[in-house]
Order: structure tokens, then sequence, then C-alpha cells
């Protein structure tokens, strides 16, 4: 039997993809032009809210593994800024470590090499039964009501080539910013491309520096930002900007360059791992979708690196879509719930260009690169979807506005925003160890989060998610503490019964333990709806199933 997705593109976008469909049990194929899987770190920061998905899709921990935090307890300076020619640095932003709140557990982020990340994500897809055919190319694609034609062009080891061509459900171009998927379709790219801000980019053995900061040197037009890459080897990761030439430097011309502007040469220079060149280009389509054809990451938007939401934001993109695709292929929810995926993506996108380009022009101004703060909406904590047409947003939607990108601080809980973590919940009737909302929530289910209320309230509850489609959410009862007894009919209902201990669940989500609040969390963690009655969450699943 063919696949019912084809994802073209095994980058960290049609990875994500990937997992996601099969954990919902939609088969895919996943195609790469490359003959061999990339090497080099490209977009090595992953963001807190990154993290957060990451935990519900069950992969954490084998990314944490091979992964290092940006910033550990204790750590005291960050970037180590130098003047040229001098050994000790002329100032040191200092790291700034804070103890991470009971509800954001991953606030601060992650460095992995993207080529790592990306062998982690294929070893979890390998879990799953898939592989990544590589060497194979779509050419071109032909779109009919009910299927997709897709045109391949796979080289074998003696390189030949072999033309093929499949029929599919669906397609998805994960196919990067020089996307062909996006061309065919004929999708406009509008924006701009800044090569006076060419980048040479690279990972190369440097003796003599501290390997656990960043160190940095302007000397206008030109900088040099180094990044440590892994607390037990001297590797550094540099981003050389403000050269007028675009091409990839040689890794003696790199070293002759680095004399020149940092006139350090005390240090030794050891082997270089891989050596790019990166142009910033900003642009953004405006439509994801076509009918069976959808385009994710890079093929749809690209911005400057400042900031680091590139990878980033590809990972939303198919966390966003992985789900509705799953439901509408399964026959569960209307076609029309794919349009949802361009609506709640692209006014993210946009902002997120607007900020991206802010940060670069601040950061890179004249060529220089400047002592900018980061601001704190890259952690990606306050991405919402505010003003979806699949989101019951109720009476907290005014206190949200139009920003897509900026944290709600306190309070309750709100439609469109990220449901948020709670740790030291027991499961009622059970000696397991106590657990986090983040492993409960799962990416083949809505979570119907239940708080207050009586018995009689909640068995209403229960009864709107009995109706719905065979596992395609779970109720989930979250008790005040010591408020456990009288509710194992409950428990043998399927209900999976916490009760929060430590109050991270009820002063998180900032809930009164008397009322009924009922929170629908989706499959990607954004909370679909905050209501107080069993009508509200009929309102909004009516919005997503057929
Ligand atoms: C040199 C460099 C440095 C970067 N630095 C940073 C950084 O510091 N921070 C950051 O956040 N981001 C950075 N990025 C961007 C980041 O790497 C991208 O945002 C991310 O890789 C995009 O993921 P993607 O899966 O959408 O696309 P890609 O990673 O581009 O993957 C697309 C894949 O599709 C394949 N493909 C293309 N066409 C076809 C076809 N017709 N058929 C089959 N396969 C095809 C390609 O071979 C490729 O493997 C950098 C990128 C580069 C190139
Ligand atoms: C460290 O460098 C190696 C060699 O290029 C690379 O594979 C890896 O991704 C890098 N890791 C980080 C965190 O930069
Ligand atoms: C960049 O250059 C312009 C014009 O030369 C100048 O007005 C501006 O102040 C400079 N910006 C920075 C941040 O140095």
């Amino acid at each position: 039997m063919t696949p019912s997705v084809l994802i073209v593109g095994a980058g960290p976008t049609g990875l994500i993809l990937a997992l996601i469909l099969l954990q919902n049990g939609v088969s895919v194929r996943i195609i790469n032009k490359e003959v061999e899987h990339r090497i080099g770190s490209r977009g090595a920061g992953i963001q807190a809210r990154t993290l957060e998905l990451y935990d519900i899709l069950g992969i954490l921990l084998g990314v944490q593994k091979e992964g290092e935090p940006f910033k550990k307890e204790g750590q005291l300076d960050f970037i180590a800024i130098y003047n040229p020619g001098e050994t000790e640095p002329v100032k040191v932003v200092p790291a700034n470590w804070v103890q991470a709140p009971p509800d954001t557990p991953h606030v601060h982020g992650l460095m992995i090499g993207q080529d790592t990340h990306e062998r982690v994500l294929r070893e979890y897809l390998q879990k799953l039964g898939a592989t990544i055919e590589l060497a194979t190319e779509l050419h071109s694609f032909e779109q009919f009501p009910d299927h997709v034609v897709a045109h391949l062009i796979k080289t074998d080891a003696a390189g030949q080539q072999h033309e093929e061509r499949t029929e599919f459900n669906w397609l998805i171009g994960t196919d990067g910013a020089h996307s062909i998927v996006r061309k065919q379709l004929g999708f406009t790219f509008l924006g701009e491309t800044r090569t006076e801000q060419n980048m040479a980019v690279g990972d190369i053995v440097i003796e003599g520096l501290d390997n656990r900061r960043f160190h940095m040197w302007n000397v206008s037009p030109n900088s040099i930002l180094l990044r440590w890459n892994h607390s037990s080897s001297q590797l550094f990761s540099y981003a050389y900007t403000g050269r007028a030439d675009e091409k990839t430097l040689t890794r003696e011309e790199f070293i002759e360059e680095f004399h020149a502007l940092t006139g350090r040469h005390d240090l030794t220079f050891g082997e270089a791992a891989w050596m790019s060149s990166y142009t910033p280009n900003i642009r953004m389509v405006d439509r994801m979708r076509d009918g069976r054809v959808f385009i994710a990451g890079d093929a749809a938007h690209c911005h400057s690196p400042a900031g680091g939401q590139g990878l980033n934001s590809c990972i939303q993109d198919a966390s966003n879509l992985g789900w509705k695709l799953a439901l509408v292929e399964k026959g569960l929810a209307p076609p029309t719930l794919l349009d949802t995926y361009g609506e709640e993506r692209l006014r993210v996108i946009a902002q997120m260009l607007q900020l991206t380009t802010k940060l670069h022009d601040k950061t890179w101004a004249n060529g220089t690169l400047a002592r900018s703060e980061r601001p704190s909406e890259l952690s990606m904590l306050g991405v919402n979807y505010a003003g979806s047409s699949i989101v019951l947003e109720g009476e907290g939607a005014s206190r949200a506005g139009s920003d897509a990108y900026t944290k709600v601080e306190g309070g309750r809980v709100l439609a469109a925003y990220r449901a948020p973590d709670a740790p030291g919940l027991v499961r009622v009737g059970s000696a397991d160890a106590p657990t986090t909302l983040f492993a409960i929530f799962c990416a083949t289910a809505h979570s119907v989060l239940v708080f207050g209320g009586d018995a009689a309230a909640r068995t209403s509850v229960a009864d709107v998610v009995a109706r719905l489609p065979k596992d395609s959410a779970q109720l989930v009862v979250l008790l005040q503490q010591g408020a456990t007894s009288g509710v194992e009919s409950e428990v043998s209902a399927g209900a999976t019964v916490l009760e929060d201990r430590a109050w991270h669940a009820y002063r998180g989500y900032g809930l009164d333990a008397g009322e009924l609040t009922i929170v629908v969390v989706r499959p990607d963690g954004v909370v679909g709806a905050v209501v107080s009655a069993a009508e509200g969450v009929e309102t909004y699943f009516r919005k997503i199933f057929v």
C-alpha cells in the first residue's frame, strides 16, 4: 500500500512532521534529494517552546542527552566582548541564570548542532519504522481532487537516474528556502535579500579560548561571533559578518582574516569540521496550502538568523499542521480544518519576520555587531493564535490583544496561548511517581482538563468527551490536594484523575478550586478553549470534528 503523505525534504521540518503523522497512525514517505545527511551546526539554538513541544511529543530526553543548555546553574558570564589585540574582555555580558519556574520547565533552551539534532530525530523516526530515502528528488507534481501525483527522480549507487511516478493523498513541501513545491504552486515569496550582510559560518577547533562562553569582536564593518560547541570540546562555531564577498572561506582564509580582525595571535587553530556561508533572506509566502499540497518551514519563510527563530519556527509549523492533517486524513475532521494552518501560522510568521529583522538591524547596524540585548519573546513562549477561527476565546480575548508573540503574564490561562506545565501531579489510586501535564498531553489527542466542580458537573463533561471519535480526546480530572475520595468511578470510567498535591496546576492555570473550569488543550499544546460548562466543550469540538 502506498503511504498517505509524501514529505519532500528531511530537514527539521520534514522530520518533525513525519514523526507527528506517524505517531498519529498516518503513513508517510519521506524523501531527500541529498545523497548523504548534511553536517554542520547551522541552527543550533533550540528555544524553550520547542523543547516543550518535544516534551509533549515524547522526544525531549533524546534531544537533551545530545545537547547542552546555553546557561547552567552557577554560570556567571555569557558573552565576552574584546577590543582587537587584547586578551582580556572589555565587557562581559552576564549569564543571569534563573531557576526554571514550575510552569516553564525548559526555560533555558538548549544548544544542539543541527546535524546532531536531525540525527536524533531520525533515530526516533526509525523506532516508528520510518527511514529517510536519500538521493530521491521531487521533480514535479500534479494535483487532482482526490490525490496528488508526484514525479520523483532516484539516483542509484552507480549514479544512474530512475524516474518514478507515485500517487499520494497529500504532499508537503518541507524542501527548504529554494522549495520547488512553493515554486510549482506559484506562491509569492516576497521580501528582501541582504547580500551586504553575508556571513561566513563554520565549526573550527580553537585552543586557548574559554569554551564555556561566547566571544565577540566588533571592528566596523566586520564582526566575529564565536559560540562554544560543547563543554568537553574546543570546537567553536563562528559567524563572521560584514564581508563584501559571499563565498565560503577556506580554513586558511578564515584564520588569516580572524588574525587581522581580532589581533589575537595567541590562539591555535585546529581542524575545521564544517565551513559554509549564509546570506540573510527576509521573505515569506502569503499562503501555505493549495488543495492537497502544503509548504512548511523554510519553504514558507526565511529570515535573519538573528534571534535563532528559523529552525524553531519550522517546528511550530510542523506541530500546527501535523495533528490537523492526521484528523482530516482519518476522516474525522473536514478538509476546511487545513485552512486554519495558514490562518494561524502566517500571522505569527509575519510578526517573527518583523522581530528578527529589527533584531538583525540592531545587531548588525552598519555592519557592526552591536551589543544588543535579546528580547524575551525569542523563547517563543508567547507565540499565540489569538483570533483563530478554531479557538474559542471567551472573555479573556480582550486581555490578549493582537500581538502574536507576547506572553500574557499571570492570571487565568487564555485560549489561543500555550498550555503551561504543572509538575507534582499524583495519579489517584496509583503508587506511580508524580507526573507533569506535559507528560500527560499527547500529540495524538486533545486533552480535556477539568478543574473544580463536583462529580455531577465532571460527569457532564465526561459525557461530551465520550461522544467524540474514539481516542481523539482524553479526559483529565485535576483535583485539589486531599479532595480525592469518591472518585473511583471516574478512574474506572477511563479518566486520568490527578491530585494537584503541590498546587502547581491550579496556581499555574490561575484557577479557583471551587468553580468548574474546563481547559481544552490541542495536540500541539495550544489551549483551544477555556469554558465553564460541558456545553462550551461541545461548542469547541464542533469547530474541529465533522
Ligand atoms: C549555513 C546556514 C546557517 C544557518 N544558521 C542558522 C542559525 O544560526 N539559526 C537558525 O535558527 N537557523 C539557521 N539556519 C537556518 C536553519 O538551518 C533552517 O531554518 C532550517 O534548516 C530549515 O529547516 P527546513 O526543514 O524547513 O529546511 P532545510 O533544513 O533547508 O531542509 C530542506 C531539505 O529538503 C531537501 N530538498 C530540497 N529540494 C528537494 C527536492 N526537490 N526533493 C527532495 N528533497 C529536497 C534539501 O536537500 C534539504 O535537505 C542556517 C542555515 C544555513 C544554510
Ligand atoms: C559541534 O561541531 C560539530 C562539528 O561540526 C557539529 O557536528 C555539531 O553540530 C556542533 N555542535 C554544536 C552544538 O554546535
Ligand atoms: C549607521 O550609519 C548611519 C549613517 O552613517 C548613522 O546615522 C547611524 O547612527 C549608524 N547606526 C549605528 C547603530 O551606528
